[in-house]
């Protein structure tokens, strides 16, 4: 199999910004609470006129010029996200169009705040196997549009924006090992209640709010760590590495306090983690794929360095991915 990794990186985050002050004026909370609880202190909203393909986009041209490819040589572009444009088409064939990427096949990946790493572990199957010889995937998210602005538990923790990578045959480091779960007996733990084919539109659903994002952040807490601590531990045993060797942690970044209990349970002590928290909330797929570009962009993340990309969602669904830059 080819060895495969990732050959340049790319972001967008919408210009508006929504701080825990503005947010005290909208609910019952407080910058205290929500500082000391999940390490966010402020988030970015797209514009009205802005969909998630339009954030993808932007970031995908980031990452095409940072890996010096063409989109007329395109072969493959996979968005991951839970907000597409419309149910359907993929959000995928939209950002196709948008980047004149004539040749591509299109589609999208519904794995909520793992999406990424479940975008670049399809990817890369493609690319080993010949049958593509490069891919875009994308981690974009309007998380705003299905937020609930009225319920504080949930509304404090979102944010948008859009990630990508470029992935393309190396002939050194790349990708070392990949690792994916799922759990289907937990779906009632968070999800979007109606709008698909179990609970259709209707003047009910919309009046009982049920077309907006339902968790239960206790449960998740507790059941992310776990998990989230699972997926690193096995990578690392299929890549044949110890946590000592790992110079970088990219984890989902849903809440400070799972990082940190995460890094800590993996047993983490050279390990640096990358984090955006503070500035973007919980971005769903974008999360880890904003949080790589930016290490990378900010010489974090440096040549021959050992990466851990580790992330968690509604599913359930877990991943990890080892990559050597
Ligand atoms: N401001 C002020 N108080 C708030 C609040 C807010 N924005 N949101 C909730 N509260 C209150 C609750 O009503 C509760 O009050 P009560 O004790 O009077 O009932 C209290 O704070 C504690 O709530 P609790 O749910 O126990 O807080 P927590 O410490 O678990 O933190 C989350 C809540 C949501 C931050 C946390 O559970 C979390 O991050 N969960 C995982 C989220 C996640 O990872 N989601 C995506 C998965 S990828």
């Amino acid at each position: 199999m080819k060895r495969v990794g990732i050959i340049g990186v790319g972001e967008y985050l919408p210009k508006r910004i929504l701080t825990n002050a503005d947010l005290e004026k909208m609910v019952d909370t407080s910058d205290e609470w929500i500082t000391t609880r999940t390490g966010i202190k402020e988030r970015h909203l797209a514009a009205k006129d802005e969909a998630t393909s339009d954030l993808a986009t932007k970031a995908a041209k980031e990452a095409l010029k940072d890996a010096r490819v063409n989109p007329k040589d395109l072969d493959l572009i996979i968005v991951a996200t839970i907000t597409p444009d419309m149910q359907f088409p993929a959000t995928a064939t939209f950002v196709q169009a948008n980047l004149g990427a004539k040749k591509a096949i299109c589609f999208d990946i519904s794995a909520a705040c793992a999406g990424f790493i479940y975008g670049i572990c399809v990817a890369q199957q493609f690319i080993a196997r010949d049958t593509c010889r490069n891919a875009l995937v994308i981690g974009a998210e309007v998380l705003s549009s299905i937020t609930d602005w009225k319920d504080r538990n949930t509304c404090v923790l979102f944010g948008d924006g859009a990630g990508a990578c470029v992935m393309a045959e190396v002939k050194s480091g790349g990708i070392l090992s990949t690792y994916l779960g799922s759990d289907g007996t937990k779906t009632d733990l968070l999800n979007l209640p109606a709008g698909g084919s179990r609970l259709p539109a209707t003047p009910k659903t919309l009046k009982e709010r049920m077309h907006y994002l339902k968790m239960q952040g206790n449960e998740v807490f507790k059941i992310a760590v776990t998990s989230m601590v699972g997926a690193g531990q096995e990578a690392l045993k299929r890549a044949g590495l110890k946590c000592g060797d790992v110079n970088w942690i990219i984890p989902h970044q849903a809440n400070s306090r799972i990082i940190n209990a995460m890094a800590k349970r993996l047993g983490f002590v050279n390990a640096q983690v990358y984090l955006n928290i503070a500035k973007c909330g919980n971005m769903s797929s974008a999360s880890t794929a904003t949080a790589l570009c930016e290490a990378v962009k900010e010489g974090k993340i440096k040549k021959g360095d050992i990466v851990l990309i580790d992330a968690f969602g509604a599913g359930l669904v877990w991943g990890a991915v080892i990559i050597k830059w």
